[in-house]
């Protein structure tokens, strides 16, 4: 294999979030959450877990960011719990759940660090649901209320903030399909939800801004490529509306200050939630888009599913699949920074997310990994040549550090470079976190 280098200054790093990895569920004044709420009712998570404990990195902090130092790595991406640190949603603040981030940015900065911080990654305070959630305009004066608060208290020392992670993953899962918290199937609150992220996203930069002059801000977006099941006009058009939904709906708002209107005429049943001047607020300056990416997805039309008329691929025959069931493709995420590139002007692009759930062994203190390693290593020369293409990619971050609560399938499914034994909380780095920080030494693929 010939060697394969990246940009100086390219930044490595590894994500995580609040909700997967905290535990310290009910601890030092921190309000519920939808999740703390959903993972509560019966058959939602596959495996009856629940992130009460997870990893309990609140009070392992010092020792995860050991580990990464040991990684090299230059940054780390977390996500602060709005409930923890606005138990209420608004109001008075939680000083003791406010500290717990604060001492979390004071030792990655010790250790070399850079801090990349995400305000929502999907723990919406339950209060605020009960007052109407994502599905009522007024989060968006919630949110910027919270990213205020936020901004302000670490913003003297946090340099990089994403706002939202996936708003459509949680409005699709969320509000539409009802698999994520809240646990909604409510086609008006989905179209409303989809369209108030935006304008949480917007008003959200503004407040940042406002705190924290010096800071670059970005959003995460899960982007994945569509490809139809077969040729025919019906799965073609089938994997547009998918598309549609989850990717363009976003990348369009963001980037080009519109909806697609094939996406809209879906809902021209629904009154649109689009009011004057909406769109001159969501499109902020950006200082990069995230990209998250994990796999493709192959679409056909299926009269029988509602709304949008499409059913999803399975496994097939001499394709890759992870333990999510999810395909290994590569050349996919090289299409998404393809597009972006000649779709959407080749804005700045961070990847905040790429990984996956792979088997492995444990033996003699050693957790082996190498279909993971593997996965990394393909992502990664894909991403190169891209680079090479023009895509104007400044970072990457493996998810996740550490194995943590994976949502709906709880604490079964690790995606961590970093083995944790739930039993013990004894972290073990995998084959995988090795080759990773070599990686990050040699700011390339050596081997
Ligand atoms: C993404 C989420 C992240 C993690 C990965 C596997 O959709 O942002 O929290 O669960 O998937």
């Amino acid at each position: 294999m010939s060697p394969v280098s990246f940009p100086k200054d390219f930044v490595w790093g590894a994500a995580s979030s609040a909700y997967q990895i905290e535990g310290a569920a009910v601890e030092d004044g921190k309000g519920e959450s939808i999740w703390d709420r959903f993972v509560r009712v019966p058959g939602k998570i596959r495996d009856g877990s629940s992130g009460d404990v997870a990893c309990d990195h609140y009070h392992r902090h010092s020792e995860d960011v050991r580990l990464m130092k040991e990684l090299g790595l230059s940054a780390y991406r977390f996500s602060t719990s709005w409930p923890r640190i606005l138990p209420a949603g608004t109001g008075p603040v939680n000083a003791r759940g406010l500290d717990f981030y604060s001492r979390l940015v004071d030792e990655l900065l010790e250790a070399d660090i850079e801090p990349w911080l995400t305000l929502y990654h999907w723990d919406l305070p339950s209060v605020l649901f009960d007052r109407g959630g994502w599905a009522t305009r007024d989060v968006t004066q919630w949110f910027a209320e919270y990213a205020s608060v936020v901004a302000r208290a670490l913003g003297d020392r946090v340099r990089h903030f994403i706002t939202l992670n996936e708003p459509q993953i949680f409005s699709v899962f969320g509000y539409l399909a009802g698999e994520h918290a809240p646990g909604l199937v409510d086609v008006p609150g989905y179209l409303a939800t989809a369209h108030h992220v935006h304008l949480a996203h917007g008003r959200s930069v503004q407040a940042i801004r406002a705190e924290a002059t010096a800071a670059k801000i970005g959003i995460a977006e899960q982007i994945f490529a569509c490809h139809p099941a077969t040729e025919s006009d019906a799965d073609r058009a089938a994997a547009r509306r998918l598309d549609g939904l989850f990717n363009r709906w976003y990348l369009d708002a963001l980037l080009l200050g519109r909806y697609p209107e094939d996406v809209l005429s879906l809902f021209s049943f629904l009154p649109s939630p689009v009011r004057e001047g909406d769109f001159e607020l969501i499109r902020q300056p950006l200082d990069f888009i995230g990209i998250n990416n994990y796999t493709r997805q192959i679409v056909r039309h299926d009269a029988g599913m509602p709304l949008l008329e499409i059913s999803t691929e399975g496994e097939r025959e001499g394709a890759e699949y992870t333990e999510m069931g999810w395909e290994v493709c590569p050349k996919a995420f090289g299409e998404v920074l393809a597009r972006l590139r000649t779709e959407y002007g080749n804005p700045p692009v961070v990847i905040t997310e790429n990984g996956a759930a792979m088997p492995e062994t444990r033996e003699a203190g050693q957790v082996h990994d190498p279909r993971r390693t593997e996965y990394l290593r393909v992502h990664l020369q894909e991403l190169a040549r891209q680079l090479a293409a023009g895509s104007n990619v400044t970072g990457y971050f493996a998810w996740s550090l550490t194995d943590n609560f994976e949502w709906t399938y709880g604490l079964g499914k690790r995606f961590g470079l970093v083995h944790v034994d739930y039993e013990t909380q004894a972290r073990t780095p995998k084959d995988s976190a090795r080759w990773y920080a070599r990686v990050i030494a040699a700011n390339g693929i050596v081997e």
